[in-house]
């Protein structure tokens, strides 16, 4: 299959595409399909090579059967991109329009998981216009977190933007850092649990989870920060994750439970905390999660069995399905 690599991006995480796009196009062509290029510069032009793209609704993508979107964050995994690529009329990998804008935005993702009664952390969101007409009150309404908490921008990934407060004299400066990057800001309560991760690939009612892996922090940091994650030896996955075969289990059924509860399709990496070696909480769903080389999400499946350039071919294969 002629298949459309879409790489980069407008948001703050278009370095990490270029990374991950890197390894999905070596994995799509060991796989046996065609890889056409497709670079989404910052300022939003798409381009393939030379040639700057005009896009038609109904027109397809440069003839491709497949759309791979390897973007990450706003108009690239929010749902934005997909909306225009339904109107391309083009198949592509990855969550629909409502799945991929449900799981950006951490605040309506934690109000639907919370609606079914999911473990979670306690968490708060703050609206800009709020915090700037009465930080006072909003200043108190958090209190009832405690500290530490982390404070992240809703519609973010990879960490930008977020930071962990440690007393309440860092939460205003921390909202301040976090509003910078969105008008709207998510302030989670702190677990001390193990940071556990789960791969999820499928559609419809066949969808299976990888392993679980431990996030084990080796460079210093203090949390999974963006040099943790992409930093080498800022971080090593243990897979699997150093908990009982009953615990492991629980994280992959609650993997695949969150993963069709809001209606992913393609792949999703569902995070995880787990406390006192047994209770699981879900902490955020991404749906196009990191996918280098080294990218927990492809590791995952490779300790599972399923090795790279195979993983891109079943997600090529249930985009057309
Ligand atoms: N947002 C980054 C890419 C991740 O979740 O892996
Ligand atoms: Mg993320």
């Amino acid at each position: 299959m002629k298949v459309a690599v879409l790489a980069g991006g407008r948001s703050s995480e278009h370095d990490v595409s270029l990374n991950s796009a890197a390894a999905v196009r070596e994995g799509v062509a060991e796989a046996g399909h065609e890889v056409v290029d497709v670079l989404i510069e910052r300022d939003g032009t798409w381009r393939h090579g030379d040639e700057v793209l005009a896009l038609t609704p109904g027109g397809g993508l440069l003839g491709a059967d497949v759309v791979f979107p390897v973007l990450h964050g706003p108009f690239g995994e929010d749902g934005t991109l997909q909306g225009l690529l339904e109107l391309l009329d083009v198949p592509y990998v990855g969550a629909g329009v409502l799945a991929s804008s449900l799981c950006m935005d951490k605040i309506v993702f934690k109000e639907v998981l919370a609606a079914a009664d999911v473990p979670q952390v306690p968490y708060a969101g703050v609206h800009l216009a709020r915090w700037r007409t009465e930080p006072e009150a909003v200043l108190r309404e958090l209190a009832v977190l405690g500290t530490p908490v982390f404070v992240k921008p809703a519609r973010l990934g990879s960490s930008v933007g977020i930071a962990k407060a440690s007393s309440e004299a860092e939460l205003g400066p921390a909202l301040d850092g976090a509003f910078a990057h969105d008008s709207l800001v998510i302030v989670e309560g702190f677990s001390p649990g193990l940071e556990v991760e789960c791969s999820v690939l499928g559609f419809g009612t066949a969808v299976e989870a990888s392993v679980p892996g431990e996030i084990v922090l080796t460079g210093g940091a203090d949390w999974y920060d963006y040099e943790a994650k992409y930093t080498d030896g800022g971080m090593e996955l243990v897979v699997p994750a150093r908990l009982d075969d009953r615990v492991i289990e629980d994280v992959r059924r609650l993997a695949v439970d969150t993963f069709v509860r809001v209606g992913c399709s393609g792949l999703a990496r569902v995070d995880f905390f787990v406390e006192d070696g047994h209770r699981v909480l879900v902490n955020e769903l991404n749906t196009l999660p990191g996918f280098t080389r080294t990218s927990v999400y492809p590791k995952l499946w490779e300790h599972s069995g399923l090795p790279l350039p195979q993983l891109c071919d079943r997600l090529v294969a249930l985009a057309v399905e």
